[in-house]
């Protein structure tokens, strides 16, 4: 058996995980306290037991959340410990780019081993972000499940906001049986990014635009633009992570978007799909069988 315990950060997706498993829930009380620091209770005994503990790691005070949960579980004498981040915040920044800097999603990732057994993360945006944990890391796939959904919605064409969600459009391109592309994206600073225009061939067709995160808004933005200058009929945006920050929903309708997608890793009013079914595939392929 594996007791799953879902934080406030990921609910839903705990939630599902259970269900997809046939594990029970573990619950718990989450507070805080009047000068607003965390409580975290377990309500139930895990001594002996596995747990994953799942919580997606965004904002920052989700990040203390998660680690009072694993304080709660490896102090109960659970047997093993699963940390399941549907999103992994800081795993942008994944190297020095300048001097003095701080590698943030090693920093975080140090920090998250402490108490766990092993890691399952959803779509980060670099694989090789699995190695700053000091446990073994596993990422999973979001895109199989967002492509299902895009078929059902009769999608005819998958493109990829820049070259690193190539993959990504190829793989949903190939699971939907439609032609992909991708567009080069110059960013020049946190809230500005520039496309080249390109030929694409999206006249007359349902177009979804697949990234890994939409955060501003502004990749998806100027990629709908270029497609409806193109004639494309109908424009729709997929993404694995939905920060959606500030005006990014608004940016994105202005720019003509048909329908805005994204999964449950951050839970928002786009979760159309979840990761729960990717997240339990890779509880069974790659960690030891959970016993019913
Ligand atoms: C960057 O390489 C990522 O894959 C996304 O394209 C980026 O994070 C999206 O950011 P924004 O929505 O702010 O343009």
């Amino acid at each position: 058996m594996m007791y799953i315990l879902g934080g406030t950060s990921a609910g839903r997706v705990a939630a599902n995980l259970a269900r997809e498993l046939h594990q029970p829930l573990l619950q718990a009380t989450f507070k805080r306290f009047p000068d607003s620091e965390f409580y975290v209770r377990l309500l139930g005994s895990v001594a002996g037991e596995e747990v994953a503990i799942v919580q997606t790691a965004y904002p920052d005070e989700k990040i203390v959340e998660l680690f009072l949960m694993q304080d709660a579980v490896h102090d109960a004498g659970a047997k093993k410990i699963t940390v399941v981040l549907p999103y992994f915040g800081y795993s942008r920044q994944d190297k020095k780019f300048e001097e003095g800097e701080a590698i943030s999603a090693r920093a975080i990732a140090e920090h998250i081993s402490v108490h766990a057994d092993s890691v399952i993360t959803v779509d980060p945006h670099k694989e090789h972000i699995l190695r700053f944990f000091t446990v073994p890391a596993f990422s999973c796939s979001a895109v199989t499940s967002l492509a299902r959904y895009l078929r059902e919605k009769q999608i005819d064409f998958v493109l990829a906001p820049d070259k690193g969600a190539k993959d990504r459009a190829r793989e949903a391109a190939a699971f939907i049986n439609c032609e992909y592309d991708y567009l080069e994206k110059t960013r020049i600073d946190g809230t500005t990014v520039i496309i080249t225009p390109k030929k694409l061939e999206a006249h007359g067709k349902r177009v979804a635009i697949i990234d890994d995160i939409i955060s501003t808004g502004g990749t998806m933005a100027n990629s709908i633009k270029e497609l409806k200058k193109q004639g494309a009929k109908e424009v729709v945006v997929a993404c694995t992570h939905g920060l959606f920050i500030g005006q990014a929903k608004e940016k994105l309708l202005a720019a003509g978007c048909d329908e805005i997608i994204s999964t449950d890793t951050i839970e928002n009013e786009f979760s159309k799909v979840s990761v729960a079914h990717c997240i339990a595939e890779t509880f069974q392929k790659t960690l030891p069988r959970v016993e019913n």
